[in-house]
């Protein structure tokens, strides 16, 4: 597989504070990968650090094979970046926004119309961004970073503070996007997110990448945290660990005719970075 982001052992201080420590990973093209952690975790710094807008002052970073210091114009027509901001213009139309972008960066406005048709925004093309909800916002933002057709998409969570039914609208548009081959490395807080989208997941803990993998394989890993829920008929609930020592209580339940239901509480995300970092997840 050609890898087409890599970072090796990266670190970085923003004053007397270490925001990411020794930060190793790679993506593979056309992969989604992403990126888990709660606020402050270093998610943001990171794709600064990825997108060329920071320099790490240990390790290396590459984006298409290119040392992230040095990015050039030809990595740049190849990157959209959806940061945390926005960084849309409010009193401009949805529409004048990626016209006014596409004139910056000597992109044709010709396919504005059908890039917002494609998030869903078309109808709202002359509405002012002030005048849009946090998940239009979001979907513009989208469009701005999908205007160059770049190979890679970086996306700062991107469906922070929306409902389910836009979430699951923006996971449907990524999914596509995915299936044209384009590599996205998104940031979320959102477990399930990045469960059911990612490929690959890293958790960023405090700067530094606590696990990475499949998500499936994370999970498999913890399995000791793996645990029966046993609801008795009398009402009561019964946490059992799923292994051979609870054979035999199990078995005395079922001789006894005593189970009104079973189910299995397998490790997700969410149980195994609490477990790694005894922190609730926010
Ligand atoms: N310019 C800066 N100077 C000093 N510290 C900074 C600077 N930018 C960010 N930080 C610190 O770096 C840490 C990581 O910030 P970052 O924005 O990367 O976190 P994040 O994981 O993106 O959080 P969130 O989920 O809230 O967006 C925080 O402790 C933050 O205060
Ligand atoms: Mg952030």
């Amino acid at each position: 597989m050609s890898y087409v982001i890599e970072a090796e052992d990266i670190s970085l201080s923003l004053g007397k504070k270490q925001i990411l420590d020794q930060i190793s990973f790679r993506v593979g093209e056309g992969e989604i990968f992403g990126l888990l952690g709660p606020s402050g975790a270093g998610k943001t710094t990171l794709i600064k650090l990825l997108t060329g807008q920071l320099k790490q002052d240990a390790g290396y970073a590459r984006l298409l094979g290119r040392d992230t210091g040095g990015l050039g114009a030809a990595e740049h027509s190849q990157i959209g970046v959806m940061m945390d901001d926005l960084g849309l213009y409010e009193r401009l139309s949805v529409y004048d926004n990626l016209a006014f972008y596409a004139d910056i960066y000597h992109i044709s406005r010709g396919k504005i119309e059908e890039l917002l048709e494609s998030v869903g925004l078309y109808e709202a093309r002359r509405r002012a961004v002030s005048k849009l909800s946090k998940g239009m916002k979001n979907r513009l933002s989208l469009a701005r970073a999908l205007m160059r057709e770049g190979k890679i998409l970086f996306l700062d969570e991107p469906t922070s503070g929306l409902d389910p039914v836009t979430t699951r609208q923006m996971h449907e548009i990524l999914a596509g996007l995915k299936k044209k081959g384009v590599t996205i490395f998104l940031t979320t807080h959102n477990m399930y997110e990045a469960a059911s989208l990612c490929v690959r997941v890293a958790l960023l803990n405090e700067g530094k990448i606590i696990e990475q993998g499949r998500p499936g394989e994370i999970c498999r890993k913890y399995n000791d945290l793996n645990l029966l829920r046993v609801t008795l008929k009398s009402g009561e609930e019964v946490l059992l660990k799923n292994s051979p020592a609870s054979a035999l209580r199990m078995r005395e339940y079922l001789e006894q005719d005593a189970i009104w239901a079973i189910h299995s509480t397998e490790p997700t995300l969410e149980s195994v970075f609490i477990e790694l970092t005894g922190k609730e997840w926010i």
